[in-house]
């Protein structure tokens, strides 16, 4: 079919329709021939054949083969042969997984984040996929929440900048981008997934809509509205987020697409009736596309007639359903036509393991080092715990990764060393085990070793959506294992696997050094190996902080600050102070921290001026040394302090890093400009500016660096 227009298509659609093609539903409706009805998952669900037929988009449908199928007899049956937009979760990966986007945002790389994005982009679309649900841009704090895995962590700035490297990366790989999930979602009081949020204004703009704003700047295609009550609102009857601020102030005008059932979800959350008040809410909020429930389907043409919603909204909506089908070009090419050989052979081609293998090794966080790593390969090594032999390291929304193509700890160890590992399970994954009648084997095992590699933490199921956690620590299980490895006299290093921050207070006191591994995809345990064995030296950086214990949740680096602020962070003898009896208020492990195999070391740091005029800039150089015995790679960073301001800035905000890699003994000065740009928030006025006055700043290799200067706005 030729290229469309769409004011025309629209003329011939009939308002029932026009409801079909903005709903959105699984392809398993079309695979499995519906007859007459259908019901479906959830109690959102009621559809005719010609409901099905009409659909004007699929989620989650499988490869190529049931690409082909689908797009083939939805054409066939169809009324109106208008072409399918086919969507799914290519969250980190397609069939080649990398790490988790919380990982990957600790490389500190955003052209690392393009990279893996238009990889997976590659893989996806051959395989007929059109739209990504991806990136997740939700800024997250609480590490309870299951969901931390899939955005870039708690600093807004950074989510932005990776989110947009994302959106580039799948359109050079040839997928159009849904931007997620608009808005808020990650504020879930106590980090359950799906549960209320309640935000001022200043604290939605500022920090929860920050990096939404910076996506937009690349125009993806699709923006998905989230689970969560908003201010005792559902999202998708928010009318201030999803009609002033993004349709009117940001001038968004690309398809809004609700979450899976959130539509129908507003009745349980106490705020619509019925499926037809879900409806129209929806509808007037301008949000374009339903999915996984039929509030459009059963309901708008009747409430277009009754004058309850325009025909216009309507059409609208429809519209920007249908150029979205445009821009994507299938309505010249409706079937989408993938080879599936194409698609098998870029499919973990050499080059994307390669890529992933790389941006594994860029993601891994190296939490202490008492020296014991580097290992040695000559050094008889000991390999235990639940994680050492597993294959599934994929993590949460692993796509077509499968578990059996992944390298697993074990095998990336022995591949590297050429020779098989003494090997000891210890214990269950299970958060919940309370089974220690394996730990001693390891331990007997790591007895006949000199060094012992212990990979704990949590399995790929354990984070993700629905998987919050109440505790965050190790299972207890697993700390007891690595304290009887510990025990028997050799060091132990613990090589921990997480879809989130974990609580590592004992580990600290029980290890002779922590490598964070995340969730590392399909090449992890090369990757690992790699690491262990120094062929590559870590250099990633936290971007999350890590909490000392479960009740400093939420805890996060650009806080602000009390009245009553600790002038130390000791337990005893500052009363009447913000704080804990009973804990420190600094995290274990700060935002912005990672070690070497390597040392760097900061020289003084100057700024070119201590005034700075309207419109002008200031440069901060900072030197930095590579002080050790070999290469190694820094991340530089810049935070600024705005000292006093009509609405109260944090502590102190990201607001540029550089990534320096230096040989032994080379040093370097990096040198940032901060511009009045870099000053803006928005102020008691509601305006985003910078206000006149003083500016701390502070640039080194983690968010605890002191203050190197100060400069005062004019
Ligand atoms: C998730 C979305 C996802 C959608 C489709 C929902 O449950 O919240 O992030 O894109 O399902 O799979």
């Amino acid at each position: 079919m030729k290229s469309v227009q769409i004011e025309d298509l629209l003329k011939k659609l009939s308002l029932q329709d026009k409801a079909r093609q903005i709903t959105q539903i699984n392809a398993d409706f079309i695979k499995a021939d519906v007859k007459a009805e259908a019901t479906g998952v959830s109690d959102g669900f009621y559809l005719t054949k010609d409901d099905v037929f009409g659909c004007g988009s699929v989620l989650n449908f499988g490869d190529a083969r049931d690409a082909e199928y689908i797009r083939k007899k939805y054409l066939e049956v169809s009324e109106n042969k208008v072409p399918l937009v086919m969507m799914q979760d290519v969250i980190h990966g397609y069939r080649t997984i990398f790490p988790v986007p919380l990982a990957l945002a600790c490389s500190f790389d955003a052209d690392l984040v393009e990279e893996c994005c238009k990889m997976s982009a590659v893989e996806a679309s051959l395989n007929g996929v059109d739209v990504t649900f991806s990136p997740m841009i939700n800024l997250s704090r609480d590490a309870r929440w299951g969901r931390v895995m899939e955005g870039y962590g708690e600093d807004p700035y950074l989510n932005g900048l990776f989110g947009r490297a994302a959106v580039r990366g799948y359109r050079a790989g040839g997928l159009a981008s849904c931007v997620k999930h608009y808005a808020a979602y990650g504020a879930a009081e106590a980090g359950k997934d799906y549960n209320t949020t309640d935000l001022s204004e200043h604290n939605l703009r500022e920090y929860y809509l920050r990096a939404f704003e910076e996506c937009l700047k690349e125009n993806p295609e699709l923006i998905m509205t989230s689970f969560n009550l908003l201010n005792g609102v559902p999202v998708n009857a928010d009318s201030h987020l999803l009609v002033d601020i993004l349709r009117k102030e940001w001038n968004y005008n690309g398809v809004v697409i609700s979450d899976y059932a959130a539509v129908v979800e507003m009745i349980k959350h106490g705020y619509a009736e019925n499926k037809k008040e879900c409806a129209r809410v929806a509808a007037l909020n301008a949000v374009d596309m339903e999915m996984m429930s039929s509030a459009y389907i059963e309901f708008l043409p009747e409430l277009v007639e009754e004058g309850a919603v325009p025909a216009s909204v309507v059409d609208e909506m429809a519209k920007r359903v249908l150029e979205l089908k445009q821009k994507l070009n299938l309505f010249e090419n409706p079937d989408n036509a993938t080879s599936v050989q194409k698609a098998e052979e870029a499919c973990l081609c050499p080059e994307h393991r390669e890529i992933a293998l790389r941006s594994a090794e860029k993601s891994f966080v190296l939490l202490e080092n008492s020296g014991v790593l580097p290992l040695k390969e000559w050094q008889k090594i000991a390999l235990v715990g639940p994680l050492a032999a597993e294959k599934n390291i994929l993590g949460a929304w692993a796509c077509a990764g499968r578990a059996d193509e992944c390298v697993s700890v074990k095998e990336g160890v022995e591949k590297l060393l050429g020779a098989k590992v003494l090997y000891s399970k210890g214990c269950s994954v299970d958060l919940l085990s309370d089974d220690e009648s394996i730990i001693a084997d390891a331990v007997k095992t790591a007895k006949k070793a000199e060094v012992v590699v212990a990979c704990v933490g949590e399995h790929s199921y354990h984070s993700g959506e629905s998987a919050s956690r109440a505790d965050i620590c190790l299972p207890k299980v697993q700390v007891k294992l690595l304290k009887e490895l510990k025990k028997a006299g050799k060091p132990v290093v613990a090589v921990i696997f997480g879809g989130r921050p974990q609580v590592l207070t004992e580990v600290k006191e029980i290890a002779a050094a922590i490598l964070y591994v995340w969730q590392p995809g399909t090449e992890g345990g090369s990757a690992i190996a790699e690491t262990l064995y120094g062929k590559v030296c870590p250099e990633g950086k936290l971007a999350m902080s890590f909490p000392r214990s479960v009740g400093q949740c939420p805890v996060y680096y650009n806080h602000f600050s009390s009245g009553r602020p600790k002038s130390k962070d000791e337990l005893h003898g500052q009363a009447y102070t913000c704080g804990y009896i009973d804990e420190l208020n600094s995290p274990l492990y700060p935002f912005g921290y990672g070690l070497s195999y390597t040392r760097f070391e900061y020289g003084d740091i100057k700024l070119s001026s201590a005034v700075m005029e309207r419109g002008g800039k200031i440069c901060v150089s900072v030197p930095l040394k590579n002080c050790g015995s070999r290469a190694g790679g820094e991340v530089v960073q810049l935070y600024i302090r705005d000292k006093f301001a009509s609405c109260a800035r944090p502590v102190r905000e990201l607001k540029a890093f550089r990534k320096v890699t230096l040989a032994a003994g080379e040093q370097k000065t990096v040198v940032f400009e901060i511009t009045e740009d870099d000053l803006k928030f928005y102020g008691a006025n509601g305006k985003f500016a910078a206000e006149a006055g003083e500016f701390e700043v502070m640039a080194g290799g983690d968010s605890r660096c002191a203050v190197a200067g100060v400069f005062r706005l004019l």
